[in-house]
């Protein structure tokens, strides 16, 4: 259930007509709902209440403040897996009591800002990473809150490129060494060995693989409270798969995850960390786009919007699937026709949709694209050179750009000549070439 809805033909989000967000702020445009945010957290935390979750969101599915922000205020601690998003949680709000540090390759600056924010975990995935979180504490005069995390070798049967639990995949310990890897962090004295995480995958639409992990993560506890040593704390990663419109069977509800975590390891007597990102953000968000020109070609009929695979990358990199709605509900009468909507982007894999049936469209049609709150502006570029898309909160009636296009000028800024090419006459067309914007350094 999301809170984006038709209301007399015109698409809302909550209270507010979609049309009005794209005329005062532009496209293409993220747009967020707080009601929508607030309903998946809450859904969450109530089906996993039994084993008194420790909710991390991941900020890596959405870094904007005001997202993050808007599940703090309801409880949620944060999951993150560099020293940008650390900072990020911490701008947002986010107690560092309730952050976990996880990622395959922490540098030694992220382990001492972590450490020095007081983090509540950091997940380690290798030996030498290990070696050097001791060290790290060690001269910070402290112990590391850590868990190890492992690679329990189960196929979570999602999209190649988002699983993360085959042994061929390169995150956590191996199974197999899991053990032996964790007697031995015990006995370095700058860490205190807190616990085992996993996280298998992403969008998965089956509970059979996290059930298989957790029974894994149960065994291994097992075997590590044989051999006297502690574990206090199992996180559980993310991974719970959204309705993005295109599943033959559904996805698992978060009850049916909660069972899951319930069966295998609700018994163990840990406290029990998550790291859902999309499942809280994924249907919370759309992408709005207007239709730049519709181009007829011999075998396809191409829409073209002006969002491009640099505002969301998904189904260029994942061939994923969004759903595409117009912002003015279609008549009951209009004929619906399959068309290809793309984007601007000088790429064919700049293709929001293929061969799609969609109603009437024309120039300057306003689309939104569903399910775009998760992994949309996190993983967005300005590839060919275009401005950075920008962010809308909705609240009820209410909404506020939370953050600004950053706009081609912006960039620009950024980017200096060097002194060998400034006001020197191009050779090929004798016209000047000035630094783009701003002072070039001397030097
Ligand atoms: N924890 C860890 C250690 C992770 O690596 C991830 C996601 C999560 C939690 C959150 O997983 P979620 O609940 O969102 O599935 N860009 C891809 C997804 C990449 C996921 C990376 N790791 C996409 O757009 O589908």
């Amino acid at each position: 259930m999301d809170h984006f809805q038709y209301r007399q033909g015109r698409l809302c989000a909550e209270d507010v007509d979609l049309e009005d967000i794209a005329d005062s702020v532009g496209t293409p445009a993220y747009v967020y709902s707080t009601a929508t945010l607030e309903r998946h957290y809450r859904v969450l935390s109530e089906a996993l209440a039994p084993v008194a979750p420790t909710i991390c969101f991941a900020i890596k599915a959405n870094p904007n403040l005001a997202v993050i922000a808007t599940l703090a205020r309801l409880g949620a601690g944060a999951d993150v897996v560099s020293g940008g998003e650390l900072a990020t949680a911490l701008a947002a709000g986010v107690p560092a009591g309730r952050i976990v540090f996880s990622g395959v390759g922490k540098s030694a600056d992220e382990m001492r800002a972590a450490l020095a924010a007081g983090v509540l975990q950091i997940n380690v995935e290798s030996e030498p990473e290990l070696e050097l979180l001791d060290r790290v504490a060690r001269e910070m005069g402290l112990r590391a809150p850590t868990a190890l995390r492992v690679n329990p070798d189960v196929d979570a049967h999602t999209h190649d490129k988002i699983s993360t639990g085959r042994c061929e995949d390169k995150f956590g310990i191996e199974w197999t060494a899991a053990h032996r890897i964790y007697a031995r962090a015990t006995s370095l004295p700058g860490l205190d060995l807190a616990g085992v995480a996993v996280h298998i995958g992403s969008q998965l639409t089956d509970v059979g693989p996290f059930r298989e992990a957790f029974r894994r993560l149960r065994d291994l506890v097992f075997m590590l409270r044989a051999d006297g040593l502690v574990i206090r704390t199992l996180d559980l990663g993310g991974g719970l798969g959204v309705p993005y419109g295109n599943e033959d069977d559904g996805v698992p509800t978060p009850a049916d995850y909660a069972a899951a975590v319930a069966d295998t390891v609700g018994d163990l007597g840990c406290r029990i960390l998550f790291e859902p990102g999309r499942m809280l953000v994924g249907n919370a968000g759309v992408l709005l786009t207007r239709v730049v020109r519709i181009k007829e070609g011999s075998t396809r009929t191409f829409v073209i919007v002006d969002a491009g695979m640099n505002d969301l990358l998904r189904p260029a990199l994942y061939d994923a699937w969004h759903n595409i709605v117009p912002a003015r509900e279609p008549e009951s009468s209009a004929e619906w026709s399959d068309v290809d909507v793309v984007g601007p982007i000088c790429e064919t894999s700049d293709t929001f949709a293929s061969q799609r049936r969609m109603p009437p469209l024309a120039e300057g049609d306003l689309l939104a694209i569903r399910t775009a709150g998760a992994y949309g502006r996190a993983m967005g570029s300005a590839y060919n050179v275009r401005s950075l898309t920008p962010e809308i909160m909705v609240a009820g009636s209410r909404f506020a750009l939370v953050h600004e296009r950053v706009s081609v000028d912006d960039m620009l800024a950024r980017q200096h000549l060097p002194p060998w090419l400034v006001s020197r006459p191009s050779a090929l067309t004798g016209s000047t070439i000035v630094p783009a914007a701003g002072k070039a350094r001397s030097g």
